[in-house]
C-alpha cells in the first residue's frame, strides 16, 4: 500500500472512531488547532458542508452559545442544537438574504470546503472550483463582519493568483495553508484570511 493511501485510510479510521462524518473534518481541525480561528460563541457560515464533518467540528469549537449555518446542494443530517443547515446553491441570486435571515448577526467566521464532482479535466475542475470560491468571496460584504476571518479551500491553477490578490486587498492577512490531512498530491490548499476590512 502506498504511503498516501495508508494515510488516507488512517484518517478514515480515526474519523469513524471519533464519530466524524468525513475525514475532511481533520483538515479544518488541524488548521484551527494551529491558527486558532474559531472561538467560543462565534457565528459561523460553512459553505459546502455536506455530509457535515466540518460542521461537527465547528459545533464543538463554538460551544452551545455559538451558532453555525451550513450551506450545501445536498441535505445534511442533524448535527447539534447550535447548527442549522440550508439546502441551496451558493450561486442562487438571493442567497445573501437567505443567509442573513437565519443568522443572529453577521458571521465572525466563514468557512468553505466547496467543490463540485470532479470531471477529471484539470482545467475545467480548477475553473469550476475557483468560481464557487469566488462566489463565496462576493458574499462577504453582506454576511461577514468587519475584522472577521475566513478559511477557504481553493484549487491551485488558473485564477488562483487573481483571487488571492483580491483577498489580500479585502483582508489584513492572507496565508496559504496545507494541513497534513490534505493529500500532498492534491492541488487543494486553504486560504486563511484574517481581519476583514
Ligand atoms: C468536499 S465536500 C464538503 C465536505 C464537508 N466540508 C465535510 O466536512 O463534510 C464539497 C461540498 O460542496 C458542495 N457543493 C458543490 N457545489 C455547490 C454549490 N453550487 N452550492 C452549494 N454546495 C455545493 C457539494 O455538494 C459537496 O457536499
Amino acid at each position: 500500500m502506498k504511503l498516501d493511501q495508508a494515510k488516507r485510510d488512517s484518517y478514515r479510521r480515526i474519523a469513524k472512531r471519533e464519530g466524524y462524518r468525513s475525514r475532511a473534518a481533520f483538515k479544518l481541525m488541524q488548521i484551527d488547532k494551529k491558527y486558532r480561528v474559531l472561538k467560543r460563541n462565534d457565528v459561523v457560515v460553512d459553505f459546502g458542508s455536506a455530509p457535515g464533518g466540518w460542521l461537527q467540528y465547528i459545533s464543538k469549537a463554538i460551544g452551545t452559545k455559538g451558532f453555525a449555518l451550513g450551506i450545501d446542494l445536498k441535505p445534511v443530517k442533524l448535527i447539534a442544537e447550535n447548527v442549522r443547515t440550508l439546502v441551496t446553491d451558493v450561486k442562487d441570486s438571493n442567497i445573501e438574504d437567505k443567509i442573513m435571515e437565519r443568522l443572529p448577526k453577521k458571521a465572525d467566521v466563514a468557512t468553505s470546503d466547496l467543490s463540485q464532482s470532479l470531471s477529471g479535466i484539470w482545467e475545467l475542475d480548477v475553473a469550476r472550483q475557483i468560481d464557487l470560491t469566488s462566489r463565496v468571496v462576493e458574499l462577504f460584504p453582506s454576511i461577514l463582519k468587519k475584522r472577521g476571518s475566513a478559511v477557504l479551500k481553493i484549487f491551485q491553477g488558473e485564477g488562483f493568483d487573481a483571487l488571492l490578490d483580491r483577498l489580500k486587498k479585502d483582508f489584513k492577512s492572507v496565508i496559504i495553508v496545507k494541513p497534513p490531512a490534505s493529500r500532498p498530491q492534491s492541488s487543494e490548499v486553504y486560504l486563511l484570511c484574517r481581519g476583514y476590512a
